[in-house]
């Protein structure tokens, strides 16, 4: 999709970080924007940020959703076609959220939540949004579907699992997505970012009160610590460039980095899954510390100019410093009995 002038977009997630980044940009490019996010106050944060950026109020339509909500997100693009005058030409999913803890201390409640976002939300978009698209755009005018997914979809982690379970499964999608999208004279693009300076390390306040019992550490100092570390990600508007760039030229996958590198040591990752776990689990230690050995030098390498932040004895990119009163994240709420100490 190259020509984006008078056509509609739609972003989720769009009244914060990634996804208001997405909705600049495509402003920018002279496109109708609706953002649709559950936070209503973001939403009308975000509208003001929009006109601030130039883009015309008239083109600008924030709608209150709950993506994980079939009749709700059904709403939403209902709202679209009715202001708008037709269904989005480029649907861009990016809302999303994350909770880090050990994945043997979930509870339901912590995969209900962020797999229902990051994941099933996804699904609803596509089977609400997808055929209205192709009924009203196929063989006629240029349309496109993008999702914001993550570099976590080409690895695991055992205090991410939801996430990254979620974001595979995302990627997958999208792939499958491109293929069945061509006949229609249409693709796919799925964003896997590293870091982004977003608000994501506030998610776990905006939990719904129906998902709070979680099994993960979580504090004022657990959700500091995130914030410092998104603090030092990719900007959302450079971000959305390269995202832009990516569907112009219909890429697929776009990995957005400062250090093309890491991306090609993550995307490693996928045959390394197939190649480490089919190991005996002796054979996969010594694999394990062979590798870790390389990926050390590896970073040491791509961070050796970038300066002398610490953090846990790791080198980090400059700047990057926990701030007080931040505490380690990742970790399972203390009065679960059945928790390695070390997971605590
Ligand atoms: P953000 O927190 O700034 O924005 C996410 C938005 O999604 C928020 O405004 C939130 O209200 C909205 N949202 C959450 N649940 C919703 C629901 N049920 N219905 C409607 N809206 C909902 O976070 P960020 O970082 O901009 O996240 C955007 C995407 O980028 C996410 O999919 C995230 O997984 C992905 N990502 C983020 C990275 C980061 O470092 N921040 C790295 C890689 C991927």
């Amino acid at each position: 999709m190259k020509d984006f002038k008078g056509k509609i977009v739609f972003v989720s997630g769009g009244a914060s970080g990634a996804g208001l980044g997405q909705a600049k940009v495509f402003g920018r490019e002279g496109m109708k924007v609706a953002i649709g996010d559950v936070r209503e106050d973001a939403l009308e944060n975000a509208k003001k940020e929009l006109i601030a950026f130039g883009i015309p109020e008239q083109d600008i339509l924030p709608i209150k959703v709950d993506l994980t909500n079939r009749e709700s997100y059904t709403a939403c693009a209902d709202k679209i076609e009715e202001v708008f005058g037709g269904p989005p030409h480029l649907f861009i999913q990016t809302a999303g959220v994350n909770s880090f803890g050990p994945v043997e201390a979930s509870t339901f409640d912590d995969f209900d939540w962020v797999m229902g976002v990051d994941l099933f939300a996804v699904v609803n978009g596509l089977l609400i949004f997808v055929p209205r698209m192709i009924k009203a755009y196929a063989h006629k005018t240029e349309f496109w579907v993008a999702t914001t997914s993550s570099g976590g979809a080409f690895g695991a982690g055992s205090t991410c699992a939801p996430y990254s379970a979620s974001k595979a499964a995302v990627n997958n999608l999208m792939y499958s997505y491109d293929e069945a999208l061509r006949p229609y004279g249409s693709g796919a693009t799925v964003l896997c970012p590293a870091n982004i300076n977003s608000n994501i390390g506030n998610a776990e306040k905006f939990r719904p009160a129906n998902l709070k019992n979680t099994g993960y550490h979580v504090s004022e100092g657990t959700m500091a610590h995130l914030r410092s570390i998104h603090a030092q990600g990719i900007d959302p508007v450079e971000l959305a460039e390269i995202l832009k760039e990516g569907i112009e030229n219909e890429r697929v996958i776009v990995l957005p980095d400062r250090h093309p590198e890491t991306w090609i040591a993550q995307m490693r990752r996928n045959d390394e899954v197939i190649e480490s776990y089919t190991l005996t689990r002796a054979e996969r230690d010594e694999w394990n510390r062979k590798r870790n050995e390389a990926r050390r030098k590896e970073m040491e390498a791509m961070f050796a100019d970038a300066g002398d932040g610490k953090e846990g004895g790791r080198r980090m990119p400059k700047g990057w410093e926990v701030p007080e009163g931040a505490e380690a994240f990742g970790h399972a709420r203390h009065d679960l009995d059945w928790i390695d100490p070390t997971r605590k």
